[in-house]
């Protein structure tokens, strides 16, 4: 089938790609057009692992192509994807100026009877309005909503292997059907794992997944607060609680709150969906809240070992994607972290093993960023663990401790709070664990 997926990020080029690699001719399109050129030119704009394999393979066969002359790609295509950005805007809601310019672009530029299908993260309400944009083009256009779950890091697996497919349509909308069918045949073969409703309800249940799984984290995160003025170990209490099949372990880990391009912005556009409609929605507002507060922990842990005045003083930081596997760090805990730390006049030295390119455009010279994760700590009063990657989990201590000005580690994601770091000479605080 000939698809275009229009917006070429972190969705629309692991979407563009996985379904390239079950037969589609699928061309990516986007306004970015250096985005185009590198991919183009066999990079691979983004960080996610085994992206670069799968975009290889598809071009050489000739399945992938990429281009930013969106209405053209449009013309051929009998399901166009689309994959915008539809970040926060003012009170809380989602901006939808990208995904109405595509609707507007299909509806002028359409060449066939196609399925035009939402894939972006849209509120409740979006395929209505696009299909008012559409109405009147040349050739009939089915408007399909099909929320993306796939998670940054594991997207590949997520895409190829989802728990489920969520796709709403009109009622009785056969020709949508088929095609949607025929899409997603090769990942459910094994398995049916579509589930078909109103596009209301397709909408909707992207936003009650993200918001459910970002409440989890900031119950999780208020009760760590609670484990440290009681005494208690949230990591106890995670494994007591997480045991019950009726909760599960998944999402239940404190830290430095959470991040991404989607909880935050997702939590808060499904707040506003209710205002608008006249409702308070008490949970999402207050997850949202909390986890707002939280994102100030590790300041205030800093600077309660270390005084408030930080001027001039040595901090090193692991971590800044906000979680790892991705070079994506659009509301990572770090960003927080590490804006305040440069307003209090800190000398922050920071390591990532993936998102350095992406944090450099966003701190530019306020931040020394080192390509040896050691190199942080040399000097530093403080170490400081945001993201959780692989390589950090299991660090040489001994290395660290005769490096660091003082040997105080600040432990964001509670990994290393078994390892008796104390009894090696260490300051060692985590997020609501005890320790040792
Ligand atoms: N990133 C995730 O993990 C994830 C997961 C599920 C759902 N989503 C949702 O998917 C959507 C896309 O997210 P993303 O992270 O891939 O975003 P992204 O910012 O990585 O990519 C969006 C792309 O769209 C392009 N674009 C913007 N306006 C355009 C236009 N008018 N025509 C063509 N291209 C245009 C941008 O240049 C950019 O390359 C969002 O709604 C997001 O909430 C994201």
């Amino acid at each position: 089938m000939k698809i275009c997926m229009v917006g070429t990020g972190y969705v629309g080029l692991v979407s563009g790609v996985g379904f390239a690699e079950t037969g589609n001719h699928v061309v990516c399109a986007d306004i970015d057009a250096e985005k185009i050129a590198r991919l183009r030119a066999g990079e691979i704009p983004i960080f996610e692992p085994g992206l670069d394999e799968l975009v290889e393979r598809n071009v050489a066969a000739g399945r992938l192509t990429f281009s930013n002359d969106v209405p053209a790609s449009i013309a051929e295509a009998q399901a166009i994807f689309v994959a915008v950005g539809t970040p926060t805007r003012g009170m809380g809601g989602a901006d939808l100026t990208a995904v109405d310019a595509v609707a507007q672009a299909v509806a002028e530029h359409v060449g066939r009877e196609c399925v035009l299908v939402l894939k972006s993260t849209v509120p409740v309400g979006t395929n209505p309005r696009v299909r008012r944009i559409v109405e009147g083009a040349p050739h009939p256009i089915h408007v399909v909503s099909n929320p993306e779950f796939l998670k940054e890091g594991d997207a590949i697996r997520d895409f190829m292997r989802p728990d489920r497919i969520v796709i709403g349509l009109s009622e009785g909308d056969e020709f949508a059907r088929n095609i949607m069918e025929r899409l997603y045949h090769p990942v459910t073969l094994n398995k049916d794992r579509i589930v078909w409703m109103d596009p209301a309800s397709a909408e909707l249940t992207k936003y009650v997944a993200n918001t459910m799984l970002a409440m989890r984290i900031s119950f999780m995160n208020e009760v760590a607060a609670l484990c440290e003025k009681v005494g208690a170990d949230v990591h106890n209490v995670r494994h007591g609680v997480g045991s019950d099949t009726r909760i599960g372990s998944k999402f239940l880990y404190a830290g430095p709150g959470y991040g991404g391009s989607c909880f935050p912005k997702d939590v808060k556009a499904l707040v506003h969906t209710a205002r608008e409609h006249g409702l308070e929605l008490e949970l999402p507002g207050a997850t949202d809240r909390v986890n707002d507060r939280q994102k100030g922990v590790l300041m205030r842990k800093l600077r309660k070992e270390l005084g408030t005045d930080l001027r001039g003083r040595r901090i090193g930081v692991w971590g800044v994607s906000f979680k790892p596997r991705t070079d994506d760090i659009r509301e990572s805990a770090s960003i927080a972290l590490i804006d305040d730390l440069v307003s209090d006049g800190a000398i922050v030295l920071a390591h990532d093993p993936e998102a350095v390119e992406n944090a450099k455009a966003r701190f530019g010279d306020r931040v020394q960023f080192v390509d040896e994760q050691y190199d942080v700590a040399k000097d530093a009063e403080a170490l400081v663990l945001v993201t959780e990657w692989r390589q950090y989990q299991n660090p040489d201590f001994d290395k660290l401790k005769s490096i660091m000005a003082t040997p105080f580690l600040l432990d964001g994601r509670n990994i290393w709070s078994g390892y008796g770091l104390r009894g090696m000479g260490f300051t060692y605080e985590g997020v609501g664990v005890r320790g040792s």
